[in-house]
């Protein structure tokens, strides 16, 4: 059985002590859940106070992003080094990243090889944007986009890889993907694609969560669906009771609680 996971994207919010005060409100309330994976990716100045925070907390925590080199003259950058032994998971080619930061497919790839060197786990992100899905061009673009940033990877790596679906249309609208519709493109064409890549056994083991808008007004919905494990959350991972719902909805659906 896979194991549901549902991780916080802060994206570009919460100073530090405002970051403290979410991870505090936090901790108690979802150390109660069992059976559920739970993590919360702030920014990269936040890591260490909440790191520290979260010690003893089954929370994990994750990065949003991180350059491939170790190290180097990349003004701005942080590298897999540095969070090593600070972080559990990096995001990797969030749409934002991809839309406003120049990631590319290749540059995806790069950087899930180098958080699987230095032991991080990557939570890999792709979607389509509006026109495409209009166009009738999202299975064959996620498709692809799974089959880029799983270029070179060994089926015993890819198991240790977390592939969220995030339509770019349903982020931050306030508008999700159907359940059914979500399901769909997850069991059909992302775990299709990685069966094609590495079987369907591997395929059945790999851990998929669902992004864009998921809030505790749809999330029973959406995890009821069979195909999504969890989801990659924005704007409500933002509010601990928020956040703390949908953990407890998702265990409950899951037949955890
Ligand atoms: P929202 O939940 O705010 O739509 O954001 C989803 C997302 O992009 C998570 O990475």
């Amino acid at each position: 059985m896979r194991t549901p996971f549902l991780a916080g994207n802060w994206k570009m919010h919460k100073t530090i002590p405002e970051a403290l005060e979410l991870v505090n409100a936090l901790k108690g309330p979802l150390g109660e859940i069992k059976g559920v994976k739970k993590a919360v990716c702030p920014s990269f100045v936040a890591l260490a106070p909440v790191a520290e925070a979260l010690k003893g907390s089954d929370i994990l925590l994750g990065a949003q992003n991180m350059y491939w080199e170790e190290e180097g003259a990349y003004t701005g950058e942080v590298s897999p080094l540095m969070l090593k032994g600070l972080c559990d998971l990096v995001i990797i080619g969030h749409s934002e990243r991809r839309q406003y930061f120049g990631e590319t497919d290749e540059t995806v790839n790069k950087k899930i090889k180098a958080a699987l060197a230095h032991g991080l786990d990557p939570i890999v992100c792709v979607g389509e944007s509006l026109e495409q899905n209009r166009a009738g061009e999202t299975e064959s673009f996620v498709g692809s986009q799974v089959r880029a940033a799983f270029e070179g990877i060994t089926a015993e790596q890819a198991k240790g890889i977390v592939v969220a679906y995030e339509p770019i249309w349903a982020i931050g609208t306030g508008i999700a993907a159907t359940p059914e519709e979500a399901n769909r493109i997850i069991g059909e064409v992302v775990r299709g694609t990685l069966a094609e890549l590495y079987g369907d056994e591997i395929a059945q083991q790999m851990i998929i969560q669902y992004g864009g808008s998921i809030k505790p007004a749809n999330v029973e919905a959406l995890m009821s669906q069979p195909e999504i494990d969890g989801g990659l959350v924005g704007g409500a991972s933002l509010k601990a009771g928020d956040f703390i719902t949908l953990v407890e909805v998702t265990a409950r659906v899951k037949g955890l609680a």
